[in-house]
């Protein structure tokens, strides 16, 4: 295991946040909540240094060394018209001198918002498809038409949640041991998995005993928790850890019940959750991810799945630029 955490601390990283983000303790949160409450921390990777921050800098800064070894000219990724990943690559190319192209689903905004917006500013390409089944094949055929012209494309998938970008989050719960906080459990938004999967191995790689929860954003908690399960069988292999080592043998703990009509629709519960974090802690999240999140969170605070004894680390995984979509 001393061996694993060593080959993931010596990962090679390209550096966009150098930075590590704060821990903040909730205590009006936790006012607003009641005696019952746990203690509540915040992970603030919405602050990640590089931008508008979010997980996808940590899972990018793995992945982007990979494409970077690989001697890629232009990187291509995929995601919704509000995508942070797409977002974030965008920045990275501009930060690395590489071209971007984004295969993005959702039609072109007469006047972009939010991310698609930045997407523009940073200077990358789009390229607009109807669906997201059409992502892949079209990203596909981009990086072929690039080869064509002798150029060295690199295809991201989706989120960057494969196993090096996996790895790349698992990084950064270091960050949680280095601050002295010891979580009894983690809560967080999950969607393609690379998150969570992060945070599972993180947490297994660096002896944190807590339990990961994920809020699912969109996927099914049997679809999503096999994505996760596969990642943390490849992270393994990467980093030459056990199952055990890896933190495969527990539970995989993922909660779709806050995703209600589907991704990137407002809930009762997630709205009147941005409006309490906004109302009591000047604190912002995102309608999509973030949002939902936190009323799992705060939900289980009032069924009484804490004890006061508990402490439960909210990360913060940015996306804030959505609320401007
Ligand atoms: C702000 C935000 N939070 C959480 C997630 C979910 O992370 P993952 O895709 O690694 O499960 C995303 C992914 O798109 C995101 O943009």
């Amino acid at each position: 295991m001393a061996t694993a955490m060593a080959t993931l601390r010596t990962l090679p990283v390209e550096t966009l946040a150098p930075h590590p983000t704060p821990i903040d303790r909730l205590r009006r949160l936790e006012a607003a909540l009641g005696p019952s409450s746990p203690a509540l921390f915040m992970k603030r990777d919405d602050l990640l240094s590089f931008a508008m921050g979010g997980n996808k800098v940590r899972k990018l800064q793995t992945v982007l060394a990979a494409a970077r070894a690989a001697g890629a000219d232009t990187l291509i990724t995929c995601g919704g018209l509000q995508s942070n990943h797409c977002r974030v690559t965008a920045a990275a190319g501009a930060a690395l001198g590489l071209r971007v192209v984004l295969v993005v689903n959702g039609a072109e905004q007469a006047r972009p918002t939010g991310n698609a917006l930045l997407d523009r500013l940073f200077g990358a390409e789009i390229r607009h498809v109807d669906s997201r089944e059409a992502r892949a094949t079209t990203m596909l055929r981009v990086a072929e038409d690039l080869e064509n012209e002798r150029r060295r494309p690199f295809l991201i998938p989706l989120g960057a949640s494969t196993p090096l970008g996996a790895a790349g989050f698992a990084r950064g719960v270091e960050e949680v041991l280095t601050a002295g906080i010891s979580p009894t459990t983690i809560v967080h938004s999950s969607s393609s998995g690379g998150t969570q999967a992060g945070l599972i191995a993180g947490c297994a790689l660096f002896g944190i005993t807590s339990r990961v929860v994920g809020i699912s954003a969109d996927e099914s908690r049997e679809g999503l928790t096999a994505i996760v399960r596969r990642l943390l069988g490849d992270l393994a292999a990467l980093v030459s850890a056990s199952a055990a080592g890896i933190g495969l043998e527990q539970e995989i703990d993922v909660d779709d019940s806050f995703v209600g009509e589907g991704y990137g629709i407002p809930t009762d519960a997630s709205t009147g959750a941005l409006e309490l974090l906004a109302r009591t802690e000047g604190i912002v999240l995102d309608p999509v991810y973030t949002a939902k999140a936190m009323a799992g969170l705060i939900a289980r605070v009032r069924a009484g799945s804490f004890t006061p004894d508990d402490r439960v680390l909210f990360w913060h995984t940015g996306g804030q630029a959505g609320l401007f979509a």
